[in-house]
């Protein structure tokens, strides 16, 4: 499947209320209190300027700018996701500090070196080119600055069918790397891996969330699930091959921070 379909189906299925439904608005394991873990990591102070790739309905770009009094911008694939973030920080009285695009993680729609922090929740795992938006992440960050993720780990090649494809995929998991990938693919672009927390405790805490929600609507609401593609007779099976998974070490959630060092002269690309 050719990348820009990759990224389409991924921000159609997050641009869908039954995805709020299932997960909340904090749209990965761990949710806003690993957020927060996250910002403390990264000593966001008032007044710095942060960037939230792939922003979903902007809740993250939302509690730094209350929380931490940062500048947040927040950009987002799904066009419809950009639309309800920005509603959301006219509501909360924040669209002073925050600002919403729609654009792509891959080609970030900001100047070079603008940015203190960079954070990225449960997405880089979905981005078919990863090293791609590392450059990226690395090219908006003032030298020195800091990049926060928190993202799915898994083996790929030891995942089972029922985690692979494109549906595992946009669930985050097909296409998530080992820890020590993300971080050499980082190190590739120039981020220095400081910190790592394994949070897989997180990612069983949603499945169970994910399992408990869909057999509430499975009785109130069928007819949403179905509307919005849910199989329901194949999510159990999914669900519990997840839960092995992570039970088994092949699927987990991490913390990571990193930091934009000055690239070695032997490390630049030619013609640089
Ligand atoms: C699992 S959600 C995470 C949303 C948010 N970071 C959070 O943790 O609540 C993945 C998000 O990535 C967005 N996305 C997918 N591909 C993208 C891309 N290439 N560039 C920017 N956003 C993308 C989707 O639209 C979706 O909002």
């Amino acid at each position: 499947m050719a990348h820009e379909e990759i990224k389409s189906c991924c921000a159609d299925a997050y641009s869908r209320d039954v995805v709020a439904l299932l997960l909340g608005d904090s749209y990965h394991p761990g949710g806003t209190a690993l957020t927060r873990r996250l910002a403390d990591h990264l000593a966001l102070a008032p007044g710095l300027r942060v960037l939230d790739v792939a922003s979903g309905r902007g809740t993250t770009a939302l509690l730094l700018a209350d929380s931490y009094r940062v500048r947040a911008d927040g950009v987002d694939y799904a066009p419809a996701n950009t639309a309800l973030a920005q509603g959301a920080a006219q509501a909360a009285g924040l669209a002073d500090r925050t600002a919403f695009t729609t654009g792509d993680a891959e080609h970030l729609p900001y100047q070079d070196e603008v940015f203190d922090a960079v954070v990225c929740e449960c997405a880089l795992c979905t981005f078919p080119d990863k090293a791609r938006a590392a450059a990226e992440f690395a090219r908006v960050l003032k030298p020195g600055g800091r990049l926060g993720l928190t993202d799915v780990t898994a083996d790929p090649d030891r995942l089972p069918p029922e985690l692979s494809g494109l549906t595992a995929r946009i669930a985050c998991i097909a296409d998530a790397r080992p820890l020590q990938a993300y971080a050499e693919i980082l190190a590739a672009a120039g981020l220095r891996t400081r910190v790592t927390e394994r949070h897989d405790q997180a990612m069983l805490r949603m499945i169970d969330q994910i399992q408990a929600r869909l057999d509430l609507l499975r009785i109130t609401a069928p007819a949403r699930l179905a509307d919005a593609g849910v199989d329901l007779d194949a999510a159990p099976a999914v669900l519990d091959a997840a839960r092995a998974a992570v039970t088994a070490g092949l699927l987990g959630y991490t913390l990571l921070t990193a930091v934009k060092t000055p690239m070695a002269a032997a490390d630049l690309p030619a013609g640089t």
